[in-house]
Parts: structure tokens; sequence; C-alpha cells
């Protein structure tokens, strides 16, 4: 999806034995992906070509988007992550990375592959110039993301489109 150099040597190397932190690939559709996602939300039915249609969408964009795996010995994905770049006019055309959808597969958390994948993700915010990196989490998470060295700043707010 985008270029492995910005992916963090440190995290690749304090990873468990045998496992590979490294960007989103379009076979990653075969070894698990979505199902990984799935301890997020619902991800729905997605065949391969509508997940081609986001990949290819994604790395069209990929000075934008960086979204990461944690692959196992076993070449399943087990972890997920998503950094993406916004461009600002605020703080001198500043850059802000918004960190989305971090999912560990059930049977792997506690493992510290979540530190890891935000370990990666604030790699990739810091070498693409942001100044700041942020994400809205539930009070459940509070302790996760402050152990990976976020505090809390603000509220979440959100409004869902009505169906009609
Ligand atoms: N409460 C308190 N501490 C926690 C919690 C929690 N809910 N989750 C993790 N921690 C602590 C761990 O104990 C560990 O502490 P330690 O360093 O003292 O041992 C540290 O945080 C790192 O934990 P990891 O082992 O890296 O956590 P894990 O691999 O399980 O990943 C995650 C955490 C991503 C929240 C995982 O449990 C998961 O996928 N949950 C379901 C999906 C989810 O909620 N994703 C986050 C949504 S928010 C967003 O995407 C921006």
């Amino acid at each position: 999806l985008f270029s492995s150099d910005l992916i963090s040597s440190e995290v690749q190397a304090a990873l468990p034995k045998g496992h590979t932190i490294r960007p989103l690939s379009s076979e990653d559709y075969e070894k698990g992906f979505l199902d990984v996602l799935t301890v997020l939300t619902t991800v729905g039915d997605m065949s391969k070509a509508q997940f081609l249609e986001r990949f290819y969408y994604l790395k069209a964009h990929n000075h934008e988007y960086f979204t990461l795996v944690i692959v196992s010995p076993e070449d399943r994905i087990i972890g997920a992550g998503t950094i993406f770049i916004e461009r600002k006019f605020i703080h001198n055309n500043g850059l802000v990375g918004h960190i989305e959808d971090i999912a560990v597969d059930k049977n792997q958390q506690g493992k510290k592959l979540g530190l890891r994948i935000i370990q990666a993700l604030k790699h990739i915010g810091a070498k693409t110039g942001c100044y700041k990196v942020i994400l809205d989490c539930s009070e459940e998470n509070v302790p996760f993301y402050e152990k990976c060295g976020f505090t809390r700043k603000e509220h979440e707010m959100v409004w869902y489109i009505p169906d009609d």
C-alpha cells in the first residue's frame, strides 16, 4: 500500500519471533485482514473486488492513508491499524495524523501487539511531518492509549446521517 521505508525497524525488532509488521497488501483479503477488523464493528460481506476497489483507492492516495498489519508466523493477519494524514491551513499548513481502526485478533490480545501497531503509526505520523497525532476511543480503551503515550483532550461528537 505504501513504502515499507516508513515501517519502524525498532517496532519490527520488538515483535514476538516470526511476526512481521508491514504495509497492507492486495493479498491480505485471503490472509484474514477483514476478519481482524470484526473485533471493531460490522465489516459486512465484502467481496475481493470490493476490497480491491478500496485498496487501490488508498494506494492512489498513499501519501495520506497508511494502513499496516501484523502478520503471524503462520502468515495470517492478526493486527491492523491506520493513520490518515489531514492537511490543514492552521499551524502554517500543518499536518495532523488521525489514528483509526486499531484491531488485534481476539486470541492475540494482551501480547503488546496493539502497542506495537500504535508505535508504528506514531512513527509514520512523525516521519510524514505531523505536528500531532489524535484519535477517538471508548472510555474502556483510555488506559490502553495512555500506555501508548496519549493524553485525554476534549470530547468526541457525532452526527449520523438519517436514513431518509
Ligand atoms: N484496559 C486497561 N489496560 C489495557 C487495556 C484495557 N482495555 N487494553 C490494553 N491495556 C494495556 C495492557 O495491559 C498493556 O499494559 P502493560 O504494558 O502494562 O502490560 C498495554 O495496555 C498494551 O496492551 P497490548 O497488549 O498492546 O493490547 P492489545 O494487543 O490487546 O491491543 C486493543 C489493545 C487494540 C484495544 C485490542 O484489545 C483490541 O483490538 N480491542 C478490540 C477493538 C478495539 O477496541 N480497538 C480500538 C478502537 S479505538 C481506535 O481504533 C482509534
